[in-house]
């Protein structure tokens, strides 16, 4: 299999969830502070740790053939990357905000407004589609400082959990686009390195879907298994063994994480006893 290059995230917000994801697919690498890239030991791949802003440039350059970055960023650059897979993590929305006391009641408000931003073109694509006339601010960092120190009237940035608008008296009126971590690509991507990519992938899934799901075991008494079976999401049937005693059995499946609290009262109602609930490393189907 022929070697493949991946960027992630030197530092930021994906760094830490883009090594694990690749630690949790059995890829071995030293892991160590202020490198620029690293040879796995047990996987044909090199890792390089790129400036998050710099990642689509090298992509559509072909000088990686694949990285992990925020769908935020393809949107921002312009450039011809391919999102490969979602990965389920880093989930933020790029939004305007405005100072907290400002009067806003349609999206027409926003005209001659200064808005500051890092994702000039995100902005612009925005207001172009809203024939909106903006003055669009760009600095690159500390976004959020910008309105309460008199340089902008509005923000355009990244939300997660919403605290930094929060703490800087700022208030999402608006969200021009979702964005989470995912696998990418380029046109320039050489095809015979696919079937290393195809394998990466593979793995990737396995991380992803075993993260998404639990394992679940439950007594129940042997006349409700039907009903019981019914009511569960279940791979190809759920797993049943006799219990010692009489009249019981114990039940194995696996449930989606989201629908969990959901799934448990619904089966506990049907008969289900001493549920045991576990998680799971890999689920390679
Ligand atoms: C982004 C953004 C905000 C923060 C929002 O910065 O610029 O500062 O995240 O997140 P919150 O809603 O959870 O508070 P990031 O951490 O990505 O680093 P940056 O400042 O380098 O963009």
């Amino acid at each position: 299999m022929k070697k493949i290059k991946l960027a992630i995230q030197k530092s930021g917000r994906l760094n830490k969830e883009s090594i694990s994801l690749l630690e949790k697919s059995g890829i071995k690498f030293e892991n160590f502070k202020d490198q620029l890239k690293v040879n796995c030991e047990n996987f044909p791949l090199n890792i390089y740790f790129l400036r998050n802003s710099d990642i689509p440039r090298y992509l559509s350059d072909g000088v990686v053939d694949i990285a992990i970055i925020g769908q935020n960023l393809i949107y921002e650059s312009e450039l011809n990357v391919n999102e490969l897979m979602p990965l389920n993590f880093s989930k933020c929305r790029v939004s305007i905000a405005v100072p907290e006391k400002m009067k806003f009641e349609k999206i027409s408000d926003l005209n001659k407004m200064k808005i500051a931003t890092s994702y000039p073109n995100t902005l612009n694509k925005f207001l172009s589609k809203n024939n909106l006339d903006c003055e669009i601010h760009k600095i690159n960092g500390s976004v959020e400082i910008a309105p309460n120190i008199g340089l902008s009237d509005a923000i355009c940035d990244i939300v997660s959990t919403g605290n930094t608008l929060y703490k800087n008296n700022l208030r999402e009126i608006l969200t021009i686009s979702n964005s989470e971590a995912v696998l990418c690509n380029s046109d320039s991507f050489d095809q015979s390195k696919k079937q290393t990519l195809d394998k990466l992938i593979f793995r990737f899934n396995s991380v992803l879907r075993a993260k998404r799901s639990k394992y679940i075991l439950m007594n129940v008494p042997n006349d409700k298994i039907k009903t019981v079976s019914k009511l569960l999401p279940v791979l190809k049937s759920p797993t049943i063994l006799p219990l010692e005693m009489k009249g019981w059995s114990s039940l194995h499946t696996v449930i989606d994480d989201d629908k969990f609290w959901e799934s448990i009262d619904i089966i506990k109602d049907a008969g289900a006893e001493d549920i045991l609930v576990c998680p799971i490393e890999k689920m390679v189907l």
